[in-house]
């Protein structure tokens, strides 16, 4: 198995995967998220692939807020096929976004997961990962000004 810089062309096996993480999202939409996230620094996708077969995918960022005095690199999204799930494809995909990490010398890795995500939380303990605090998310959808 190999984990790789995803690329514009991996956009329809990702996309599948997506949707297993919850998140359905068309082939031509991920594409131009990878063209985004690839031409962005401090923005890593990545992927692990087996026999040109995707496996899983991995989104890294760094974070920077101002109330916190360094950065830290967030995973912003991570799924393996359910077909590949427990031989060993999540934990090289964390562990290779954790090493984009230390390479930008960030020691502060953290995710975010919903709570019904037990087995996902049992999977980063078994990493090294330990739950900071529970949270709420609040949305707001807001009204576009209409360019004058
Ligand atoms: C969570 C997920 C990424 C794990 O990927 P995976 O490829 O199945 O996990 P791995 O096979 O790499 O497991 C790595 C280690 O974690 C352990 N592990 C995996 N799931 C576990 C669980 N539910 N409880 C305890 N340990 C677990 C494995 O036994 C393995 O241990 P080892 O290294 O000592 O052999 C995968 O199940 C998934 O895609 N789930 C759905 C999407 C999701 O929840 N994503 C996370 C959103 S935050």
């Amino acid at each position: 198995m190999d984990v790789r810089t995803m690329m514009e062309g991996d956009a329809e096996a990702v996309a599948n995967l997506s949707e297993q993480l919850g998140y359905p999202m068309s082939t031509p939409v991920i594409r131009e998220r990878i063209k985004v996230v690839n031409a962005h620094p401090e923005h890593s996708a990545l992927v692990a692939e087996a026999n040109g077969k995707i496996l899983g995918w991995i989104h890294v960022y760094v974070a920077q807020l101002i109330e916190s005095p360094n950065s830290y690199v967030e995973i912003g999204g991570l799924v393996v096929d359910a077909k590949a799930r427990g031989s060993g494809v999540g934990k090289a995909l964390v562990r290779a976004g954790e090493h984009w990490a230390v390479e930008r010398r960030i020691d502060d890795i953290r995710v975010r997961s919903n709570t019904k995500r037990t087995e996902a939380h049992a999977f980063y303990q078994h990493l090294g990962y330990k739950v900071q605090k529970t949270q709420v998310r609040l949305v707001k959808r807001l009204a576009l000004l209409n360019p004058e």
